[in-house]
């Protein structure tokens, strides 16, 4: 199968992301060609480790390019300043200098961490992104957002730093658990949701061969799901208007998960899932979507095993959903820019929800 290549287009930042089957085993001689230095560090999780590390080091040793490495615990935890500080010390002691490839070598955690202490390394260095898991392969190692979390919440500190590359081997998904899988596939089907209804009933036909490993179903969603970021990302890169797009189920999304302390018990594509369902219900309640379109939407994603209602094992409360949407950093000036639809494949954005309205849609949907 080809690889299929797409350009995030930003001038003199621009990079190109490729997409297909056995990428890791040629990465080294991709790295080489846009690398400025001599000498790469990579970094990983210890899930993908035992995994992939090993034939990512035997590439680069094959196209001649010095490496070190780490190996971070797994897990939401370890994007924050403890594991900033340990990473960026043991990336000084490997004697990275300025033109130092660092390369990321994960899902979103490790590539958030990864490009942030790249951004702040030596003042920002290069860095490549080479994702493992669904979510990161069509959202987050696109498009340059880095960072950690804070106690204060998630992806508070950061700094907007893009990839010199960006490699997403389709292969290695075959290692994901199922529920790592849906929970990227709930940012997969955002994109036909956004603005493509035509992507999104491909999926409707194509989702269980995408999920159950088929190479080319696999390829064409994640490259369809690129395409889009890159697209989106290349006109609007620091999100002062349509990037924010791409928040949507966000801000519900991270309310939900805000309740749930932000770890397994809800993953964040879970939570994804559920805040696409809550927007299309919003809007339907404000007579802006057919009722039809969000019915469609909540069939899809039940046919496929993803949550379309809360999970009853805790007491859901609307007044504290909201409280937590009022916590998250899209807010402006109080008002919270929800993402709505007029149908499936027609969001925009907007502040103007009446309280009321947001209300009386969380009240039903949280069982109140
Ligand atoms: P993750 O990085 O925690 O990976 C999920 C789990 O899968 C981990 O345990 C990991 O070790 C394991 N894993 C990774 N690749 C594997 C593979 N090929 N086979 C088997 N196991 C594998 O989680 P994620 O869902 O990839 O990313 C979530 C993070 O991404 C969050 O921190 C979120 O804030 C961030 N994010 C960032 C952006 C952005 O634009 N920067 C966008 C969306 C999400
Ligand atoms: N994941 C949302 C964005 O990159 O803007």
């Amino acid at each position: 199968m080809t690889v299929q290549e797409l350009t995030v287009a930003l001038g003199e930042r621009s990079y190109p992301i490729r997409i297909g089957r056995g990428l890791l085993d040629r990465a080294g001689a991709q790295i080489k060609a846009a690398m400025r230095g001599h000498n790469a560090f990579v970094v990983t999780d210890d899930v993908v480790a035992p995994l992939y590390l090993d034939r990512l080091l035997a590439s680069l040793d094959g196209a001649g390019i010095a490496h070190a490495h780490t190996v971070l615990a797994h897990g939401e935890q370890t994007k924050d300043f403890a594991h900033l500080e340990d990473l960026l010390d043991a990336i000084l002691e490997a004697r990275a200098e300025r033109k130092t490839m660092v390369v990321a070598l994960g899902g979103g955690v490790i590539g958030d961490l990864t490009g942030f202490a790249a951004a702040v390394l030596l003042r920002g260095v290069d860095f490549v992104q080479i994702p493992t898991t669904l979510l990161a392969q069509v959202d987050s190692s696109v498009g340059g957002k880095t960072g950690l979390n804070t106690r204060q919440g998630k992806n508070l500190v950061g700094a907007f730093h893009q990839p010199r590359l960006v490699l997403a081997d389709t292969d290695v998904l075959d290692t994901l658990p199922r529920r790592q899988l849906l929970a990227g596939y709930a940012e997969v089907a955002k994109y036909g949701v956004i603005d493509d209804e035509p992507f999104f009933a491909w999926l409707e036909a194509n989702a269980p061969r995408v999920l159950d490993g088929d190479p080319a179903a696999r390829a064409e969603a994640v490259a369809v799901s690129c395409r889009a970021k890159a697209r989106i990302v290349g006109a609007d890169e620091r999100e002062s208007g349509q990037r924010a797009l791409l928040n949507l189920g966000h801000t519900f999304g991270h309310a939900l998960e805000a309740e749930t302390g932000f770890c397994d018990e809800m993953l964040h594509g879970e939570a994804v899932a559920l805040g696409m369902v809550m927007a299309l219900r919003l809007s339907v309640h404000l007579g802006l979507a057919p009722a039809a379109d969000a019915e469609r939407l909540e069939r899809h994603f039940a046919a496929l095993g993803l949550p379309v209602r809360l999970p009853g094992n805790r007491a859901w409360d609307a007044g504290r959903l909201i409280h937590h949407m009022g916590g998250d950093k899209k807010v402006e000036a109080g008002r919270v820019t929800f993402v709505l639809a007029r149908g499936l494949g027609a969001c925009f954005l907007t502040r103007e929800v009446a309280d009321e309205a947001l209300e009386t849609m969380l009240r039903d949907f949280v069982g109140e």
